[in-house]
């Protein structure tokens, strides 16, 4: 391969480098883990499935701070902190206000969070300090949805809504960005997804802020590295291409010509494929019978019925299996949640696993910084400008 004067050599292996740095351990974690044999996935020892069935977004987001799940009294305490900590500065309004409106919620996001770390009252605290780091992912998982729903309402030439004090995350996100009171289902649909979003041990974007605050630098830093790595497609970006998909699908009897030039093609299918499972990632299992309900009840059988072909497909010709993001697309999509949102209600979820991270990481520190291998050119002396 030719690049900028000089060869690469595209096939040269080398026995110390992964590509992607697949297989590679990158460090030690008590937060989450994946059985690769079950595809089953814990926070803390417990399995997924039951804290979305069973417990809370908010008792996740504890559990995986502070590492045990509350009790009673501690989940009312940290619910009066979240419910305290989600007004944003005016400040940081205002700068949504100036974002251009066509920019996209996750560019918002990261305005927001850039401005908000000098608000925080442990601004000054050393990097190290763990309880002031506990201190500051509360107030950042706090201003997620806040921050998400302000910025879309303003880019629709909306007004903000005000946190309501009486509700938790789920049910503020939706209260915020309708401006009414959302139905029980939809909170406990919204809540569900928020726990299967929380955390996914070393992923792109929470590896990607522990490297950040590796450096000794700050949450808050980690928080914007978090946000723009799961902006792509190939991260927390899946969910939005999947559903703009299977809208340009269209109904199910398209699907799997669809799908078989679409591979034929050697396009990317979003919401398909995941670097850790093997056969399939259970939080999708979860999530599509949910989708499946919500598409009766509604009356709009059509992306389960296309997402069943697909995924028929995609299991016969590339062993291929949907991700989170293939059924929480068209479940957000039912619930009537505008597209550009989904990615950062992601946020809204993985502020508490990033920032799981960020405190672990800084707990028991040390710069990340990888070797490569050099393909360059050799040695050569400088050009005088006359002469190149
Ligand atoms: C998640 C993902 C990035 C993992 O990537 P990875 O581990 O680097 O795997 P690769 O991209 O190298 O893919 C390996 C093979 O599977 C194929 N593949 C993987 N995901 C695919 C998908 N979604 N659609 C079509 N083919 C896919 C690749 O084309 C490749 O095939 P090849 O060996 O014939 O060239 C990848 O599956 C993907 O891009 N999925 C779509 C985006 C998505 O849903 N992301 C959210 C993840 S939670």
């Amino acid at each position: 391969m030719q690049k900028n004067g000089w060869t690469m050599s595209a096939e040269t292996t080398y026995p110390n480098y992964s590509p992607g740095l697949q297989g590679v351990v990158a460090g030690i974690t008590t937060i989450s883990h994946i059985d690769v044999d079950t595809s089953s996935l814990t926070y803390r020892g417990i399995n997924v499935h039951e804290l979305a069935e069973y417990g809370s977004f908010e008792e996740t987001a504890y559990l995986l701070i502070y590492g045990e799940l509350p009790n009673s009294a501690q989940l009312s305490e940290f619910r009066a902190t979240l419910a305290r900590e989600r007004q944003v500065p005016d400040a940081v309004i205002q700068a949504l206000r100036a974002c251009p409106k066509n920019m996209h919620p996750m560019d918002q996001l990261k305005v927001a969070y850039s401005m908000l770390g000098a608000f925080d009252a442990d601004y000054d605290a050393p990097a190290t300090d763990h309880d002031a780091n506990v201190r500051k992912a509360i107030r950042i998982i706090a201003k997620a949805a806040t921050c998400v729903t302000a910025g879309y309402r303003i880019s629709q030439g909306k007004e903000p809504v005000p946190p309501h004090a009486d509700l938790n995350t789920a049910a503020n996100f939706l209260y915020m960005l309708h401006g009414e009171m959302p139905d029980d289902y939809t909170v406990k649909v919204m809540d569900a997804s928020l726990t299967l979003y929380a955390e996914h041990t070393f992923n792109a974007s929470a590896f990607a802020a522990r490297v950040t605050v590796a450096t000794m630098s700050d949450l808050y830093s980690g928080i914007v590295t978090g946000i723009g790595t799961l902006k792509g497609p190939l991260h927390g970006g899946a969910n939005e291409e999947a559903m703009y998909m299977l809208m340009d699908i269209g109904s199910a009897d398209k699907a799997e010509a669809w799908t078989r030039d679409a591979l034929a093609n050697k396009k990317k299918i979003m919401g398909f494929g995941h670097r850790e499972y093997r056969k399939s990632d259970s939080r999708a299992a979860y999530l599509t019978k949910i989708a499946k309900e919500i598409g009766k009840m509604k009356g709009n059988t059509t992306y389960g019925d296309i997402a069943d072909v697909m995924e028929r497909v995609m299991w016969d010709e590339k062993n291929l299996f949907p991700n989170v993001d293939f059924p929480a697309a068209y479940a957000y999509y039912l619930l009537g949640i505008p597209i550009p949102l989904y990615t950062p209600i992601f946020v809204i979820a993985r502020t508490s696993g990033w920032a799981a991270h960020m405190i672990e990481q800084l707990d028991n520190n040390r710069l990340i910084r990888p070797s490569c291998i050099y393909e360059g050119r050799g040695v050569t002396s400088f050009t005088p400008m006359d002469q190149r």
